[in-house]
């Protein structure tokens, strides 16, 4: 028997993407964010137009694209209610933002230097797609306050292990674990894997029943 709800969000399960952009100063932003698709060579991003990421890809036009495994689901948590944004703005304050200039230290993750774009690439990440912007776009009913941002791969870093053997072209689908955030919470194959700061913040009922965090 299906039943008609309004749910609190529409979050069903995306992989989690760590953003690296540039600051005006030359310095680097990192973010979490997971509403994310692809298509070819390109992807739309979903982002709050608040964010110093969606202000940084503006300005800069590129980006790394971070693909996080399930194993960093901690370091994606010390991001999760942090901004790059100096000011923060009323509506991540009431949920417990705060400001960090450096957010690769707050996270524990280090930069390593791109080839083709200015932001620094997370070594950590078994997957880093270096990015420039297309297109940014209006997204969803007016004054939503949300983004997408229409970016385009120009070079693909993969930690070899993930590789079919003998390929340089194909991933083996069984070797990749990305961390999927599904209603706020952190997954990997299949399973509740750590707290998460996001999920008590949105006011998300754990997977319980329980708030979590
Ligand atoms: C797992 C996870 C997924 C997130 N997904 C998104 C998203 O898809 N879009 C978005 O705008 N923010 C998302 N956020 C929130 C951003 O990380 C948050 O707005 C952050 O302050 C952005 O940092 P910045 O202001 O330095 O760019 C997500 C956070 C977490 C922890």
């Amino acid at each position: 028997m299906h039943v008609s709800i309004e749910p609190r969000v529409l979050y069903f399960g995306t992989p989690v993407v760590l953003v690296s952009t540039s600051n005006e100063d030359g310095s680097a932003n990192l973010a979490p964010m997971s509403s994310a698709w692809w298509v070819g060579q390109s992807c739309m991003l979903g982002l709050d137009e608040s964010s110093k990421t969606t202000e940084n890809l503006i300005a800069s036009g590129e980006c790394v694209l971070n693909l996080a495994s399930s194993a960093l689901v901690g370091a994606v948590d010390r991001l999760a209610l942090l901004t790059g944004t100096r000011v923060v703005p009323d509506h991540k304050l009431r949920k417990g933002y705060r400001f960090e200039r450096h957010k690769f230290g707050a996270a524990g993750l280090s930069e390593t230097a791109s080839e083709v774009v200015r932001p620094p690439r997370v070594q950590e990440c078994p997957v880093q797609l270096e990015a420039v912007v297309d297109r940014v776009h209006a997204f969803g009913e007016k004054d939503s306050g949300v983004v997408a941002v229409d970016v385009r791969v120009v070079r693909v870093h993969v930690e070899e292990s993930l590789l079919v053997p003998g390929s340089r072209r194909h991933i083996d689908a069984d070797r990749w674990d990305p961390l999927i955030m599904k209603f706020c919470e952190f997954y990997g194959d299949g399973r509740n894997l750590h707290p998460s700061k996001l999920a008590p913040a949105w006011g998300i009922l754990g997977p319980t029943g329980a708030m979590t965090g």
